[in-house]
């Protein structure tokens, strides 16, 4: 049930259909190119685009914007102490700053950093540092239609495989990214953490979770775990954080504000290291790239992130949104996950091969048709993996309402429909750091046979 009204609204606009198919031709068929404004439902990320409380916008004005020793400080420090059982905090100006932070700290050239799955700044930031990232994920996470409760977990299995590959010395940090990002929004157990926690300390390696989506993560195991049925989320949140030495956070997802993020420990001298680095990349470390003001309104928002009210409706709105999507037979990874939807467009439009971007073409027929941005995350945004070629489509936090969620099913219903003649996309340029690719390249349709004989006969 939601449990919360408006208070502010800001226009959203539908462009004509012609202008749509000019803007998605002047964005390079790249919906990172295009123009918000022309976006009616912007499905793009739940990343720092959700509506803050009211009284985190009060906390804004109360910001305090001294150089050193803001209360705005203060008032995260004891909020990431309470929700997340952390007592050493560094903030920064969003996740990949905290990643560069803490990354940057733990990693040398030809280290091995595991993940159940890295996200693509995760995975850039390790690779920066000289290090190479590989993926645990279980192998059920790249089957849209398996059924199972957490899908996000990391193997162990195919963790010990690299260890006993590339020895253990090599592997100094363990991620468990809650909920899996890059594995549709999978939620990961208390049950699969704990085995994490034991098998970095039997490596020696530093056990850092990205905590972005911690609180969605938590109400799933509320919901799935059976040992923690009768257990709150701001119980199970506390419980899962505190195996990890160290956590990475964007505020910009569970931390409800439009920026901002942080990286918290308890080890002493793990914190000082990061401190020093921090004051180099991001800013003095009570403010850390942020507005005073930005630090306090994320500082309201890790708590109200994990009150019943608040995430229960958020996982169950975007579970609804999955249902609607399945209901109107659009191939959608199941189960749902804890903030997008991820369609399967090598279901959905199967006539397009994986090097022709299936779910690019997607991407861009949602735009074209209804107006609706969503991102491709399968072989455009990571080249040479075995992943599914699926869209997401993110719900950003306390946004959208039915009604904007049946405009996308039918704007979905209606490429559906057409499927035979949309075609695929090949890359006109690109950017040099292979792992950012989708952020930035450029594409352009290709004409199929049927298009180009026409065009040839007409000559
Ligand atoms: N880790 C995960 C799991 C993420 O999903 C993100 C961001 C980051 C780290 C980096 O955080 O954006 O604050 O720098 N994910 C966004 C998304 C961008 O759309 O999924 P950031």
């Amino acid at each position: 049930m939601v449990a919360y009204k408006s208070k502010v609204v800001e226009r959203i606009r539908l462009p004509s259909r012609e202008q749509r198919t000019r803007a998605l031709d002047e964005a390079g068929y790249n919906a990172f190119n295009l123009a918000a404004d022309d976006v009616f439902v912007d499905l793009l990320t739940d990343s720092g685009t959700g509506a803050m409380s009211d009284d985190q916008w009060a906390a804004l004005l109360r910001g305090d914007e001294a150089y050193a020793g803001s209360s705005s400080f203060d008032r995260l420090e004891s909020a990431v102490a309470d929700v997340m059982g952390f007592e050493r905090v560094v903030p920064t100006h969003q996740g990949r700053g905290a990643e560069n932070v803490l990354y940057g700290t733990l990693l040398s050239e030809g280290d091995v950093a595991l993940n159940n799955t890295h996200f693509d700044t995760t995975r850039a930031h390790v690779a920066n540092q000289g290090a190479d990232p590989v993926d645990c994920p279980i192998p059920s996470a790249h089957d849209p239609d398996a059924d199972e409760p957490f899908k996000g977990n990391f193997s162990l299995e195919r963790a010990r495989a690299v260890v006993d590959e590339v020895g253990a010395e090599r592997v100094p940090l363990v991620i468990l990214t809650i909920t899996n990002n890059s594995a549709a929004g999978q939620p990961v157990s208390v049950e699969n953490t704990r085995r994490v926690r034991k098998f970095a300390d039997e490596i020696d390696a530093t056990f850092v979770i990205d905590a972005c989506r911690f609180a969605e993560n938590a109400a799933f195991v509320t919901r799935r775990e059976d040992e923690f049925a009768d257990a709150t989320v701001a119980e199970v949140a506390r419980e899962q954080l505190g195996h990890a030495d160290a956590l990475v956070m964007s505020g910009k997802k569970d931390g409800l504000a439009n920026v901002g993020g942080f990286v918290a420990t308890d080890d002493e001298d793990l914190f000082e290291r990061c401190k020093q680095r921090a004051i180099l990349y991001e800013g003095f470390p009570t403010y850390g790239g942020m507005a005073g003001r930005d630090v306090a309104a994320m500082a309201v928002g890790l708590r109200e992130a994990v009150e019943e009210s608040y995430v229960e409706d958020r996982i169950d709105q975007v579970r609804e949104f999955g249902a609607m999507l399945a209901a109107a037979g659009i191939p959608v990874y199941t189960p749902i996950g804890g903030h997008a939807v991820y369609l399967d467009a090598g279901a959905m439009l199967p006539a397009i091969p994986a090097d022709e971007f299936p779910g690019q073409a997607l991407v861009c027929e949602l735009y074209r048709e209804g107006g609706v941005r969503g991102v491709e995350l399968g072989s455009f945004a990571f080249p040479d993996s075995d992943r599914p070629e699926l869209v997401r489509l993110a719900v950003p936090r306390r946004t959208y309402h039915r009604e904007h969620f049946d405009h996308v099913v039918e704007t979905a219903e209606a490429v559906l429909e057409r499927r035979d003649e949309l075609s695929g996309l090949e890359i006109v340029s690109e950017p040099a750091v292979p792992e950012l690719r989708h952020f930035s390249a450029t594409l352009s349709p290709i004409e199929s046979e049927a298009v180009t004989a026409a065009d040839g006969g007409m000559e």
